[in-house]
């Protein structure tokens, strides 16, 4: 098996050279009594530089109610912002512009099922994104498009806004109206971040998919969505290899009917064969006016769905809506970065995530600065690509996953050591636990202890950041590998076997949030019990977040990773059911059981033992087609590490497939099985054991 069982082991196998290093090697799945003021703690923590000390003027808005009442701490304001939420977010709401005021801050029963925030309020998002700084300055730039190939293209505010109203017009023209679908499926790019725009400006909701995800994953979210129309380009470079995107979507379409126009953008030179409703979207933009006035919509209009994997086989479009998400986007940008007027926030992440969505779109343009839409790889062409990019777009703030740090650091420092970072201000992380080695990497090499480490948990169903070290109190100090804090207005509870923590009881269990917030999902798209059942009925009244969890004596919150079968393979969701799902869909596989464990570099890495028909014997081919069925109805990224064929799973006299017994496996701990009495038959591990150990 891959997963060794020491460190030193470990790190030889992934060949990692060990030049930085602290005094204890911490791995993503760490017990969580490493960290915290405890005795022979190996981590120290980190003071927050007086600057970033929380202050209510981060709180746009909501100034005069701290003053009023007294307000001066990160933890006075926390209260307030549970003990008065409806005052607390109604003066946040202030931030944004209302076309009418809203009557009721909110009005929700997460018992029922119910999520509504400012209630008869008016707004478009495109304008609170757009029109409101073009008036200011329409030459700030918006965008600073850090292309594959290395190199920048600079989009103004007044630029954006242009491409914006005529893809407004485009869509308009191709007949899509105020709720319905358009799916995007474009590399991060100017123009997707224009068509997502110019939905939100005609009320349309946008699905973005990853454009490195299947022809078949794009058909069946198009076909849930029922898209009116796709958002595609010719081809898209990434790493300096092509993806054919045009004809993955040409594969997609052809089994859904609802699709009547693919706009096509010519991304690169190569020119492709067209289909009757295969439009030009340079031709149509050109034609479109620049001109378009933005609908006028409700708070709760829908704004987007986007996918993300559940522990069923299926993905679930997760459904956000305007006014709460955007508000919420925008202030948790703004406090937890710190952010000041003029500054370059660049977030890394693709668009076809939430951190996109979030912290690449909406977040910093609502908040007027200018986003970087990174197209390429941490790796391309070199290990330093992060560095030359931060360097030559003068990047404040990094946010970044811990997967692509993990990868970095294994090339060395000498990648960092010519260029020149001082620009950097904060540096954020999200996505996965982070390892002791990474994040003190990113602390010490990359921010020369200058800039604060956020390590930020939040979820696509979250909207935005919701438990993060800032707004701590400058006095507070940053643990490594530590969430920390939650946002204002979240509720975060911790579940044991039995019974809620008390606060402050440093104990371990499963994360839930007591009351909504703004930014949380409304729904999942067309299918409204699914929504209560998968997130709101564990706990009644509790929004279940599928993640395990510390809360230290202090109060801090440490993320320990999910508790379901979901898994964090290099920062990308996924579960394990999709992946079953397609190696079964092979005619020679009987049955198949996918299991985590920790890696590296991806943080987890996926183990798959499968067991074939009675007819059938293993041949070389059968582990690349099963590879390659995975890619076509997945992603690469879904491809386990290792498939082992094995005569038969662990099972219990019920029926039920031990996966606890199958991860010991995968991580060489045949050891730790303990109690297996409820197996059908104790000598069934063996066999098991023996094509494990006979994996590279
Ligand atoms: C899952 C959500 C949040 C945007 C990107 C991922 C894990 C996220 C952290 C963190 C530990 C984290 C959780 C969560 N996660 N951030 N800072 N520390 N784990 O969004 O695809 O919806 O995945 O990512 O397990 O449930 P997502």
């Amino acid at each position: 098996g891959k997963a060794a069982s020491t460190p030193a082991k470990a790190y030889a196998k992934v060949g990692i050279e060990r030049e930085y290093s602290t005094s204890t090697p911490c791995f993503a799945n760490d017990k969580p009594k490493h960290y915290g003021k405890k005795e022979g703690a190996p981590c120290r923590n980190v003071r927050v530089p007086e600057e970033y000390g929380f202050k209510p003027g981060m709180l746009p808005g909501f100034e005069n109610v701290a003053r009023e009442h007294g307000l001066k701490t990160y933890k006075d304001v926390y209260r307030f912002s549970l003990e008065h939420n409806d005052l607390f977010w109604e003066s946040c709401a202030k931030m944004l512009n209302w076309k009418e005021p809203f009557h009721t801050v909110q009005d929700c029963d997460l018992k029922k099922g119910k999520v509504g925030w400012f209630l008869g309020g008016k707004l478009n998002v495109s304008e609170n994104c757009l029109d409101r700084h073009v008036a200011e300055d329409p030459n700030k730039i918006a965008l600073l498009w850090e292309k594959d190939e290395p190199g920048t293209v600079q989009i103004s505010y007044g630029q954006l806004l242009e491409w914006t109203c005529k893809m407004a017009n485009t869509l308009k023209q191709a007949r899509v109206q105020k709720g319905d679908c358009v799916c995007v499926y474009l590399p991060t790019s100017p123009m997707a971040v224009a068509s997502m725009l110019a939905c939100a400006r005609i009320g349309a909701i946008h699905t973005v998919v990853f454009a490195g995800f299947s022809s078949e994953s794009l058909r069946d979210r198009i076909q849930n969505c029922k898209a009116k129309v796709v958002i595609t380009a010719n081809e898209m470079i990434r790493g300096g290899k092509s993806i054919p995107l045009k004809q993955l979507v040409d594969d997609a379409v052809k089994d859904c009917p609802t699709v009547k126009t693919v706009f096509v953008e010519q991304r690169t030179k190569k020119e492709g064969r067209y289909a009757k409703h295969d439009v030009a979207l340079t031709d149509a933009l050109d034609a479109a006016s620049a001109e378009c006035a933005p609908e006028v919509l409700d708070s709760e209009d829908p704004l987007f769905v986007l996918y993300t994997s559940g522990s069923t086989g299926k993905p679930k479009g997760v459904l956000h809506t305007q006014a709460g998400y955007l508000l919420y986007a925008a202030l948790t940008q703004k406090v937890v970065f710190n952010l000041k007027p003029g500054e370059v926030f660049g977030c890394l992440a693709d668009i076809g995530w939430i951190t996109g969505h979030s912290y690449v779109v909406y977040a910093p343009l609502a908040n007027g600065i200018t986003t970087v839409l990174f197209e390429s790889t941490p790796n391309y062409p070199s290990p330093s690509r992060y560095w030359s990019t931060v360097e030559r777009l003068k990047i404040n703030h990094l946010y970044i996953s811990p997967t692509a740090l993990r990868s970095l650091l294994r090339h060395g420092k000498s990648h960092v050591k010519n260029h020149d970072l001082s620009s950097l201000r904060t540096l954020g992380l999200v996505g996965e636990p982070v390892n002791h080695e990474a994040w003190e990497w990113y602390y010490d090499v990359i921010g020369q202890r200058r800039c604060p480490v956020v390590d930020t948990w939040w979820q696509t169903e979250t909207g935005g950041i919701s438990i993060a070290p800032l707004p701590g109190d400058s006095a507070d100090p940053i643990y490594p590998g530590m969430a920390m804090r939650p946002f204002f207005g979240i509720e975060p509870v911790v579940k044991n076997s039995e019974a809620f923590a008390d606060h402050g009881s440093d104990q371990a269990g499963v994360l839930y949030v007591a009351r909504p917030w703004p930014g949380m999902l409304r729904g999942i798209y067309g299918d409204e019990e699914r929504f209560v059942e998968t997130y709101l009925s564990e706990k009644p009244g509790c929004y279940t977040t599928g993640d395990g969890c510390v809360e230290t004596a202090d109060g801090y919150f440490k993320i320990t990773g999910r508790v379901d079968d979901v898994i964090n393979v290099s920062g990308h969701r996924l579960g394990t059911a999709e992946v079953e799902n397609a190696i079964d869909s092979h005619g020679k596989v009987a049955e198949s059981a996918v299991v985590s464990f920790p890696h590296l570099v991806k943080g987890e890495g996926l183990a798959a033992f499968v067991v074939l028909t009675d007819d059938y014997e293993a041949d070389e081919h059968l582990v690349k087609d099963l590879k390659g069925l995975i890619k076509h109805s997945i992603a690469s990224y879904a491809i386990p590490e290792e498939i082992v064929i094995v005569p038969h799973l662990p099972k219990t006299r019920s029926g039920k497939i031990m996966r606890r017994l199958l991860k010991l496996i995968a991580q060489n701990k045949n050891e730790d099985f303990g109690d297996t009495s409820t197996l059908q038959d104790p000598d069934i591990l063996k066999p098991i054991i023996d094509a494990w150990s006979k994996t590279t």
